[in-house]
């Protein structure tokens, strides 16, 4: 019989945590813990995460600052304004919602976000410090993922774990972090011979890929935890993950469901992140 990990039950008790600490720093400060976000453009996906992470600062007691740019902007509006946020001393945390429109260089953008505000964990010596499993601000999804596993209590040390997805965001941070606690991780991508075997080997099975019910019942080795990090929508416009559910849950010893596993997880992590962030300050 397999657990489910309910990514809504851990963020809410994370997020007591948060508030607790919020209070705290009000408390020795007498000043607030500050959140920039930043969106260019009206992608629709992109206006309701930005909505549901505002949201989410509020409930913790951490003050937002949303800065929406119209789809026009020209780079040098958004450089203008990520260097200012950059110098604002009430702003801890600094998120520039991707994806960035197409004409605008997304990279030179990130650059100007300093290392002590980047909460999405994303700039190179952030990644850096990950890789040398150094204190850092680490990228929300797979945090989240970690906190999760450990939560759990899942053995993750001498462990197989494999990745599937090699994005800057989520697949190779995921698997630092595995790599971090001991596992013994391979990282899969489109061009990868072997990946079902690859993956029926998988103690630890960890989905990014962004295509619905991508992992089916063959590719996974009995007991295995599954994790699912797709966010999908099939032709009837429901959510989905990565991971054929239905067919492969009773195969693992622990999995998680979409909606309801990791995503609630991401956004946990991103307030998680900014408190860090200010306690630093
Ligand atoms: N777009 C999709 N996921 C993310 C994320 O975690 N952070 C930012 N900034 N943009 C995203």
């Amino acid at each position: 019989m397999y657990k489910l990990i309910d990514g809504k039950a851990h963020s809410a008790r994370i997020r007591g945590e948060i508030k607790a600490r919020v209070e705290q720093y009000k408390k020795a400060r007498g000043s607030d813990i500050g959140l920039a976000v930043v969106l260019v453009g009206s992608d629709p996906a992109s206006q309701v995460y930005v909505r549901n992470k505002i949201r989410a600062c509020e409930e913790c007691g951490i003050k937002s600052f949303a800065n929406y740019l119209p789809e026009t902007a020209r780079q040098k509006d958004v450089e203008e304004l990520v260097k200012s946020l950059a110098e604002d001393e009430n702003i801890h945390g600094i998120l520039v919602q991707l994806p960035l429109p197409a004409h605008l260089d997304e990279k030179a953008i990130l650059d100007l976000i300093p290392v002590e505000k980047d909460v999405d964990g994303f700039c190179e010596e952030n990644i850096g410090r990950l890789c040398m499993n150094r204190d850092c601000l680490v990228a929300c999804t797979p945090n989240g993922v970690m906190q999760m596993l450990k939560a759990e209590g899942t053995e993750i040390k001498g462990k197989n774990a494999v990745v599937i997805g090699r994005s800057n965001i989520v697949g190779k941070p995921m698997a630092m972090l595995l790599l971090n606690a001991d596992a013994t991780v391979t990282v899969c991508h489109s061009k990868t011979a072997n990946l079902k075997e690859i993956c029926r080997n998988a103690d630890i099975l960890v989905a990014a890929i962004g295509r619905a019910k991508f992992v089916t019942a063959d590719m996974v080795k009995d007991g295995a935890v599954v994790v699912d990090v797709g966010i999908n929508r099939n032709s009837d416009g429901k959510l989905c993950g990565d991971v054929d559910f239905d067919a492969v849950r009773d195969k693992c010893s622990y999995i998680t469901p979409v909606p309801g596993g990791v995503g609630p997880m991401t956004i946990t992590m991103l307030l998680y992140n900014t408190v860090c962030a200010a306690e630093r300050s």
